[in-house]
């Protein structure tokens, strides 16, 4: 029975020896840093229904409990910071190249890791896909305008709700809620490197949501190798040809940090 550094070392070496990889993450990688999951024991979705909160409908019935919801979010997801797993990963797309990260989290802790990572290099190798969205932006409801906003939120009333800076109507947080689709380009192109991937490494995602959790099942299609890293099975589990059941920050630094000599030259 391979252990978990056996598998980590297996990991290694197939990341080391792919020519270009896919990584894919979800709320996991930002548990460590203190950002609640969806489905977990202490998930969101254990305390408001999805449909309540993150849906067009719920936000044009009461948009300024979406913005309350959202607003509780930002300020809770500001204080967190990115966690080793986000910075291994961000280090190791910025050393190696060859890296498409392509998450499912609108914390915005990938691409905080990125900046972090390229210091006054350019951050873009290390700069996610963000498919959902990022809960720092926001998308005029009229105008589709879509910028930064980091502020607090006033949800005390329909009035003090963020509103657009060019043609004053309502903002939204500039997220893909349920029922609604994703940018077609970002998806598309996720999809395409997935096909082309030597190895597609899932992290922290429960692969119960599409189409982002058909990414791996791309590269599998495609002949790649699926890694996962996640303390339970999931259904993405069975595509693995390692599942590493370890959470991110303990397992993502050994697995990514190459150092400057790839696993496969390291002594046993
Ligand atoms: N390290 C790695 N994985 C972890 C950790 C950790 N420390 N802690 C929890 N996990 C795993 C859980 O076992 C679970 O499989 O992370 C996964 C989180 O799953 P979800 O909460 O379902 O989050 P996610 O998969 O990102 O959800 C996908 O669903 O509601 C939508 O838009 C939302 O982007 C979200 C999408």
């Amino acid at each position: 029975m391979a252990t978990c550094s056996d598998e980590i070392d297996c990991a290694r070496r197939l990341i080391a020896a792919a020519p270009r990889i896919v990584v894919l993450t979800g709320a996991g990688i930002s548990a460590e840093s203190g950002v609640p999951t969806f489905r977990g024991a202490e998930g969101l979705w254990q305390r408001y229904r999805p449909e309540q909160l993150a849906s067009p409908e719920a936000f044009a019935d009461d948009p300024r409990l979406v913005w309350e919801w959202y607003g509780w979010r930002r300020t809770r997801v500001a204080a967190c910071q990115p966690n080793a797993a986000h910075l291994a990963l961000a280090r190791f797309a910025l050393a190696h190249g060859k890296t498409l990260i392509v998450t499912q989290n609108v914390d915005g802790l990938h691409a905080d890791a990125a900046l972090a990572a390229a210091g006054d290099v350019d951050p873009g190798p290390a700069l996610p896909i963000e498919l959902h969205g990022n809960m720092f932006s926001v998308r005029c409801t009229a105008c589709q305008r879509v910028w930064r906003d980091t502020a607090a939120v006033d949800a005390s009333s329909r009035d003090t709700l963020p509103t657009c800076p060019e043609c004053r109507a309502l903002a939204r947080p500039h997220v893909v809620w349920y029922g609604e689709s994703l940018d077609g380009a970002q998806i598309s192109h996720a999809l395409c490197q997935a096909e082309l991937a030597a190895a597609c490494v899932v992290i922290g995602t429960s692969g119960v949501v599409q189409p982002a959790a058909s990414i791996a099942a791309v590269t599998a299609q495609a002949g790649g190798e699926v890694i996962e890293i996640n303390p339970d099975e999931t259904p993405l589990t069975a595509l693995c040809s390692v599942s590493i059941r370890s959470g991110a920050v303990a397992a993502v630094p050994d697995i990514f940090d190459l150092g400057s000599e790839p696993a496969e030259g390291r002594v046993q």
